[in-house]
């Protein structure tokens, strides 16, 4: 989280500096930093690969990156030269100890120069495959040993289940202490998402209804139009419950879950966090289709387009098993959620993009109202819209003008764009701003991914041992098998409404 000092002098390694996540996502977030000042005076970013490029070829590739990917809008020609000015290649061999001695006489000479301690992040923008070989070789090169100034930052995937996670995080410990080691899931950066700790312990208001008394269900939605895109060989090894549930559904509902922490220290927030899986009651494998649906999309509609079915993507198997959606029903066992459901759900190919979490509040104990007052009643329900309309919307009852008593359900709205007229920095930007001050709470500790995929082993080796045998079982432009409907509809429950009218790029849509 930020606070107002810029980072110290920092040498910025991207372990597949030619790769696209550098040039969709890194970048243009480093260089919105240097726009808005954010970035060290001094800094270097140091882009190592395989391919055989030269400064200026990179830079003229990173430029085109920008340009698309970059907050700025419009970028100018004099700015990205400024910024270009600190970035160079280095091509080598990531299972080379070459590259890493020379990535340390790099990072002395830097030191010399700017005649300061150089704090050294070494980022894994590679294929997952490299993830445990780099630390191996920053170890053995010494670059990992200064517990203050060397850092590692790994993406998500960590792990493919919960062995070989604690394989990768023990190849991490190896080389690095915990608090050297960022593990990064993008949801945590986005605004919304940090908002919903503001939301809830900088305001006295909900605090005190926000457990089993006052709520009756928590729905999280994770919902996106497009399909696999270009990753359809990646997709179809991991499927929607590696993707999207094991991280970061995992990460909403432990902020939405979680109790108040006692200070904002990174580790007393996720001391507090995995706490919340922790809590989760585990799903015994012979329970799991009660309590997980899985799916997968065939052809169909999308903003008035046919598209084709999951099995006809590129690099997709054609009699492939993995789902694009799941949805799952949680408890968790402690005294603040005892017996309250938490219903999460993930798809690809489904109506829209739309990323929420609702609080659906109990009816009241008593309803005094004639029923004739009551035909529009609803709960009501706080939504806490985290993408693409920025915001917090909550329903309730009023009364509708007129000399009848008559309840309607109303909204009260806050929206990002409306409130802040400054547009909300990217993900990457935060989370690498955080990386440069050394400041871990928005980062997944090693406790906490294995938790997660402690908890979703059962389901993982059920589904493993017994294929679907209905799949695809959704039409994409759908919200997904209807099974999913019918693990709510159970305990009377359903899938909150999608936000509909709280950021101004709001579409009209459909009931999910
Ligand atoms: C990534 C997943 O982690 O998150 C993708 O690998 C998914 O499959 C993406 O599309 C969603 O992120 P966002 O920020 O677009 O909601």
């Amino acid at each position: 989280m930020k606070t107002n000092d810029q980072p110290e002098p920092t040498v910025f390694v991207i372990f597949g500096g030619a790769g696209d996540l550098t040039w969709r996502k890194l970048v243009p977030a480093l260089f919105d930093l240097s726009q808005d000042r954010s970035m060290p005076a001094d800094f270097s970013v140091i882009a190592v690969d395989r391919v055989d490029l030269s400064d200026e070829k990179l830079r003229h590739r990173l430029h085109d990156g920008v340009k698309k990917f970059s907050r700025q809008g419009t970028v100018k020609t004099g700015e990205w030269g400024e910024f270009a000015g600190h970035i160079r290649y280095q091509q080598g061999d990531f299972k080379n100890l070459q590259t890493y001695a020379t990535l340390g006489e790099q990072c002395a000479k830097l030191e010399k120069e700017w005649g300061a301690k150089v704090h050294r992040i070494f980022y894994m923008a590679t294929p997952p495959s490299m993830f445990g070989e780099i630390p191996k070789y920053l170890g053995k090169a010494g670059l990992a040993r200064d517990r203050e100034l060397s850092r590692i930052v790994i993406e998500k995937p960590i792990g493919y289940d919960l062995e070989s996670a604690r394989k990768l995080n023990g190849i991490l410990a190896d080389s690095f202490a915990e608090s050297q080691i960022f593990r990064i899931d993008h949801y945590l950066g986005k605004e919304t998402v940090q908002n919903i700790l503001a939301f809830r312990f900088a305001n006295p208001l909900f605090e005190p209804i926000w457990n089993r008394r006052y709520v009756d269900c928590v729905t999280i939605t994770v919902a996106e139009e497009v399909g696999v895109v270009h990753r359809g060989g990646y997709y179809d090894q991991a499927g929607a419950l590696r993707d999207m549930v094991q991280n970061h559904l995992m990460q909403l509902l432990c902020l939405v879950a979680m109790e108040p922490m006692v200070s904002f220290d990174a580790d007393e927030i996720r001391n507090k966090k995995v706490d919340v899986l922790h809590a989760v009651r585990p799903i015994h494998h012979d329970a799991v289709h009660q309590y997980v649906v899985r799916g997968q999309y065939g052809k169909g509609w999308i903003g008035g387009k046919g598209v084709c079915g999951y099995r006809e993507e590129d690099d997709v198997s054609p009699d492939s098993q993995a789902e694009t959606f799941v949805a799952l029903k949680l408890f968790l066992d402690n005294w603040r959620w005892q017996d309250v459901p938490f219903y999460l759900r993930t798809g690809k190919r489904l109506t829209r993009q739309v990323s929420e979490v609702a609080i659906q509040f109990r009816a009241v104990p008593h309803q005094a109202f004639p029923p004739e007052a009551t035909l529009d009643w609803q709960p009501a329900c706080l939504v806490m819209s985290i993408y693409p309309d920025e915001g917090i919307v909550l329903r309730f009852q009023a009364k509708h003008p007129g000399p009848r008593m008559s309840l309607r359900t109303v909204e009260m709205q806050f929206n990002y764009q409306d409130t802040f007229a400054a547009r909300s920095p990217d993900a990457y930007e935060t989370l690498l701003w955080d990386v440069m001050k050394n400041d871990a709470t928005l980062f997944m500790r090693a406790d906490q991914v294995e938790a997660a995929w402690r908890l979703l082993m059962p389901v993982l080796d059920v589904w493993a041992a017994a294929p679907p045998g209905d799949f695809p079982n959704y039409a994409a432009g759908t919200w997904g098998p209807e099974a999913a409907q019918g693990l709510l509809a159970q305990q009377g429950h359903s899938w909150a409404l999608p936000m509909e009218s709280v950021g101004r790029r709001a579409k009209k849509g459909t009931r999910a």
